[in-house]
């Protein structure tokens, strides 16, 4: 093998989190993979923002620049790898590469999720390959598994769990009935979440990985910013203790569905949900992330492992520098299918209404309820303070009339503040 071996020059942007694996598993592993595969890999140039910062890996052997055109007017290299983050000038960056030719491998989801449909069509405008498999779930062969795997399938819908740093917030406040603030604390200090951590507690990273990930399953183009987006703010170790008395446990969850029935359009979202015990994701736990579809021909598959980190992310971005060097599926023929207003979505409800404890209090919630259309399935009334929750737990309604319920409850005078609504999966 070692004498046919194939190069592949690689230069890469950033040297960061993301940067700094890929050089520790090319200096490790290129062995392997020559042995593997048949390819060569040689990381020749690194583009930087500042040449002074301290660097965890030795980078002598390497050209390290500021200069951008180091890299993108060097024709030996032929593959570019970005793992920079942000839209510019990861874009214009990527844009020059796959203009002058060279695949690009990425790591990029606020990018791909914003502006994949331009990227992809420019990249087979010029005969050349854009992978981005770390860009959702890291490690997770998700892109792979939907592009490739599960080409022949049509792809129904995509659930997963795909943020670490609320995965494992939820999780402390499951296992060990901590508040929202103490786990959030504990992430912050693990390194799982960051210091303004409201990207990801927010669903907005969520957000950003379904929009790929519908993109690759629908070919469809969807900007996150226009995905109902819930976060995990205000979500209580109090509602997880309920929920799990009725057998659910309350996670993020970030969904891409196809219209039922003869409808077009899609129904996409991330907000906590409580999923039945018994559902594959609801055992994901911590940082770890997991993905289930459900394909015609496979049925339902889930996809589970890290999420995040310097050497799950730098497996995925190697093996895409493999994968574009010979052909990878891209997105073709898009369509732009509407988003579904959740407002015409139905659902049950879990609610967690404080109370003053009076006489009458019962019926009052129960006839707004009834007003609207609304039954109770159970309802839960843990009873001893003057002022108490009650908890119910509803059929199936439609979002816009459990709005309305809901705005209705809150204007009781025996409504206390911290009322909260959390919609139950299917
Ligand atoms: N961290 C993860 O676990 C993870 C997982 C999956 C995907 N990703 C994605 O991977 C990408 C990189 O994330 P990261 O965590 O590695 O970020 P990071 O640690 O902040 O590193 C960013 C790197 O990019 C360099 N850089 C920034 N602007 C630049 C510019 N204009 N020109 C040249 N270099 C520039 C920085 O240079 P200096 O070092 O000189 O400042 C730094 O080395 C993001 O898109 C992120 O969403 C990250």
């Amino acid at each position: 093998m070692e004498g046919n071996a194939k190069t592949i020059t690689v230069g890469l942007f950033g040297l960061g989190t993301v940067g700094t694996g890929v050089v520790k598993v090319l200096e490790k592993r290129s062995g392997l993979i020559r042995n593997r595969l048949g390819y060569d890999v040689r990381l020749k140039t690194i583009c930087v923002r500042n040449l002074d910062r301290a660097r965890e890996v030795n980078t002598a052997k390497y050209k390290v620049t500021t200069n951008s055109e180091h890299i993108l007017n060097d024709p030996e290299i032929n593959v570019v790898v970005e793992a920079m983050g942000g839209i510019e000038p990861a874009r214009s960056y990527i844009k020059e590469a796959l203009e002058k030719g060279k695949h690009v491998v990425t790591a990029n989801k606020a990018l791909i999720s914003k502006h994949g449909q331009e990227l992809f069509e420019l990249a087979a405008k010029n005969g050349v390959n854009l992978a981005f498999e770390a860009s959702v779930c890291s490690s997770i062969p998700i892109i792979k598994g939907i592009r490739e795997s599960f080409v022949a399938n049509s792809i129904s819908s995509i659930s997963g769990i795909v943020n670490g740093t609320t995965n494992f917030i939820l999780t402390k406040m499951t296992s060990e009935g901590r508040s929202y603030e103490s786990a959030l604390e504990e992430a912050q200090q693990k390194g799982f979440a960051e210091a303004d951590p409201s990207f990801d507690v927010g669903g907005k990273d969520a957000a950003q990985k379904i929009a790929i990930l519908a993109m690759l399953a629908f070919n469809t183009a969807v900007d996150p910013d226009t995905v109902y987006t819930e976060g995990i703010q205000d979500v209580t170790a109090e509602d997880i203790r309920f929920a799990g008395n009725w057998g659910y446990v309350i996670k993020l969850i970030a969904l891409a569905k196809k219209a039922d029935g003869n409808g077009e359009g899609i129904d996409m979202r991330v907000h906590p949900m409580l999923i039945a015990k018994k559902h594959p994701l609801a055992s994901v736990e911590g940082e770890l992330n997991a993905v289930y579809l459900n394909g015609d021909l496979v049925d339902g598959q889930m996809f589970y492992g890290k999420g995040a980190g310097q050497l799950p992310t730098a497996s995925a971005v190697i093996s895409d520098v493999i994968d574009v060097m010979k052909s990878v599926a891209v997105v073709r023929n898009f369509n732009s299918l509407p988003l579904i207003d959740i407002n015409d979505l139905e659902f049950s409800y879990y609610l967690k209404i404080p109370v003053i404890d009076r006489p009458g209090v019962l019926y009052r919630i129960a006839k707004i309820l009834a007003t609207n259309g609304i039954s109770v399935a159970e309802l839960l009334q843990p009873g001893g303070k003057e002022s108490v929750p009650l908890i119910i737990k509803t059929h199936r309604a439609k979002e816009r009339m459990m709005r309305h319920a809901f705005n209705e409850l809150n204007k009781l005078a025996v409504v206390k503040k911290g009322a909260v609504m959390i919609r139950i999966q299917d």
